[in-house]
C-alpha cells in the first residue's frame, strides 16, 4: 500500500471506519492513521485481526481504539460512541464501511436492518461528537447505487436494494448536515477483486467478476478502492454528492 494522504495533513484529527478489521476498512482507516489521523477500528466478529491492525497502526504514532460494536444492535453503537467520546472527545471523520446481507442464518429483513436502519442509527449516535468542518463518507457499490435503472445479479439484488436504502435515508440527512457545517459524500465503486464479497458472488455467479472486468476494462483492488473512500474523507465534496470510482460506461441513468 503507497501512502495517498499527506503525511500529517490529519494529525489531530480523529477518523471512526465501520467494519475496519478487514479488506476496504481496514485498508482505509489505514490510510488516514499514516496521514496522522487518531483512528477507531470497529469490528463486529474479527476482535484479533482488529487487534493486530492497531497495534500496526500504533507504530505510526497514532492513538487506534478497538471497538467492537454489532451496528445492528443500538446499545453497542452508544457504547462505541461513549468510549470515543472518552478517549477522544469527538470524531472529525465518520466513514459508513459496514455491510451485509449475503450472510447465511440472518433473519430475513437483515439486509435492511443493517444497511439502512444501522447505517442512519450509527449517524445519529456519532453526530453529537462532530462538529463543523467534519465528514462522513457512506461507502456502497455500482451495482448498488444504480440498482434502480441497471439491474444485478439475483443473488445480490436484495442487498443492493437495501444498500440504496440506506443511501437514499442518508441523503435526506444532508441539508441538516450542510446546516451543522458537516460534509457528506457517497463512495460508489465496482465489484471490488479479491473481496469476500466478489468472491462470493463469482462462486453463486461463476464468471461473474471476469464478465464485469471484461465489461468495465479494469475492476479495482482493495487498496486502489480504499484510497478513494480516503480522499472522498477530505476531497471538497462533490455538487451531487457523489465520488464514482472506476468505469460507470454500463449502468445507465442518474443512479
Ligand atoms: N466487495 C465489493 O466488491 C465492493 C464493491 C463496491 C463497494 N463495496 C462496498 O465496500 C464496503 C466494504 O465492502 P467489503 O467487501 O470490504 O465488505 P466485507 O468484506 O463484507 O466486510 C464487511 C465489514 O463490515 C463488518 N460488518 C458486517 N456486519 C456488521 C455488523 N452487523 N456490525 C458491524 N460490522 C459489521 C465486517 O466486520 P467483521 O469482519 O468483524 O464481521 C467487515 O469488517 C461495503 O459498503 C461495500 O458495499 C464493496
Amino acid at each position: 500500500m503507497t501512502q495517498i494522504l499527506e503525511p500529517g495533513s490529519l494529525a489531530g484529527r480523529r477518523a471512526l471506519v465501520t467494519g475496519s478489521s478487514r479488506g476496504i476498512g481496514a485498508d482505509t482507516v489505514r490510510y488516514f492513521a499514516e496521514a496522522g489521523a487518531d483512528v477507531v477500528v470497529n469490528f463486529r466478529n474479527k476482535a484479533p485481526r482488529a487487534e493486530k491492525l492497531a497495534t500496526q497502526l500504533r507504530e505510526l504514532g497514532v492513538r487506534a481504539l478497538v471497538q467492537g460494536a454489532d451496528l445492528t444492535d443500538p446499545d453497542s453503537v452508544a457504547a462505541m460512541m461513549d468510549a470515543v467520546r472518552e478517549e477522544f472527545g469527538g470524531l472529525d471523520v465518520l466513514v459508513l464501511n459496514a455491510s451485509g446481507g449475503m450472510e447465511g442464518g440472518m433473519e430475513e429483513d437483515y439486509a435492511l436492518k443493517l444497511n439502512r436502519d444501522a447505517q442512519l442509527s450509527v449517524l445519529d449516535a456519532a453526530l453529537p461528537l462532530m462538529g463543523e468542518g467534519s465528514r462522513v463518507v457512506f461507502v456502497t457499490s455500482h451495482q448498488a447505487h444504480f440498482i434502480r435503472t441497471t439491474p444485478t445479479m439475483p443473488e445480490y439484488e436484495g442487498v443492493a436494494l437495501s444498500k440504496r436504502a440506506g443511501e437514499d435515508a442518508l441523503r435526506e440527512r444532508i441539508p441538516a448536515l450542510e446546516e451543522r457545517g458537516i460534509g457528506f459524500t457517497v463512495v460508489s465503486g465496482d465489484m471490488i477483486e479479491g473481496t469476500v464479497t466478489a468472491t462470493l458472488l463469482n462462486r453463486l455467479s461463476p464468471g461473474a467478476i471476469e464478465e464485469r472486468r471484461e465489461q468495465a476494462g479494469k475492476l479495482y483492488n482493495v487498496s486502489e478502492f480504499a484510497a478513494e473512500v480516503a480522499r472522498a474523507a477530505v476531497d471538497p465534496v462533490p455538487a451531487d454528492n457523489t465520488r464514482l470510482v472506476g468505469d460507470t460506461g454500463s449502468f445507465n441513468g442518474e443512479g
